[in-house]
């Protein structure tokens, strides 16, 4: 179903960049909406108040999200011999907002495969416990791009209650098992009352369940202050979603 290996010199350089990296986690799901970026975030946060090396990068191009979630706005990343990340709030970060600010970035298929190919071999991640990789909605080309670009990937869903959403999820994790991409599980978020139709879809599928963040009406104005975030719902509930 995926073509066959790229022969783009770049795919060769990107496992050398991220050769230093344990782990590399890619938070995805079905539906736009879901919570990927406020979960990608606040995840990455929370390891790094544990003390972890982690690292994130916004994959989706044309609605970044994490760094108005983080309250960050850095400009261009320093470059030698590549590109840093920018360090803050003790996660190293990257997104396509540092390159293009405020300006819209339409893509389409090739040019989304480029700029994804372009920002994985140049980036000089270090040595990292953690790799969040926030993706963009569905399995379309950033999705099946970073599959077959990093056979270390593992799938973090991100899924709620919504009947729209689970029927969605569903498609998501059957092509999932299909391509035999490892998941680490599947996360409900915006927990609401008794809604068990994401571990309901968890178990019917297969696939570990790893909990519920509930539905935090908080969590707007935490959004750009991570001292906020720290005391959100999600914050709590995310800490311990990434099994060892
Ligand atoms: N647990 C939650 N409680 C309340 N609102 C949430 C929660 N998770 C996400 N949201 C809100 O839902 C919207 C979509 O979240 P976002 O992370 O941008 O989704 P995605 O990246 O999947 O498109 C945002 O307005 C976000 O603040
Ligand atoms: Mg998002």
């Amino acid at each position: 179903m995926i073509p066959g290996k790229s022969i783009d010199p770049r795919s060769f350089a990107i496992e050398d960049r991220l050769a230093g990296v344990s782990r590399i986690v890619g938070v995805s799901g079905s539906k736009g909406g879901v919570g990927r970026s406020i979960i990608s975030s606040t995840l990455a946060l929370a390891l790094a108040d544990q003390g972890k090396r982690v690292g994130l990068f916004d994959l989706d191009f044309t609605s970044p999200s994490d760094h108005v979630v983080l309250g960050v706005e850095r400009g261009f990343p320093d470059e030698e011999f590549g590109i840093d990340p920018h360090f803050v709030h003790g996660i190293h970060m990257v997104s396509v907002a540092f390159f293009t600010g405020d300006t819209a970035v339409p893509l389409r298929g090739d040019a989304a495969t480029n700029a994804l190919l372009e920002l994985l071999a140049i980036t000089r991640w270090g040595d990292l416990d953690v790799l969040v990789l926030d993706m963009p909605p569905g399995l379309g080309d950033t999705n099946l791009d970073v599959i077959q670009l990093l056979p270390r990937l593992e799938f973090l869903l991100i899924g709620n209650g919504s009947k729209v959403v689970i029927d969605s999820v569903r498609r998501g994790l059957d092509l999932l098992t299909e391509l035999d991409v490892p998941m680490i599980g599947l996360l409900e978020n915006m927990h609401r009352g008794d809604e068990r139709a994401v571990e309901s879809l968890a178990l019917a599928a297969g696939v570990p369940f790893l909990g519920s963040v509930p539905y935090d009406r908080d969590l707007e104005d935490a959004l750009g202050d991570v001292d906020r975030l720290r005391a959100s719902a999600v914050y709590s509930a995310v800490g311990d979603v990434l099994p060892a």
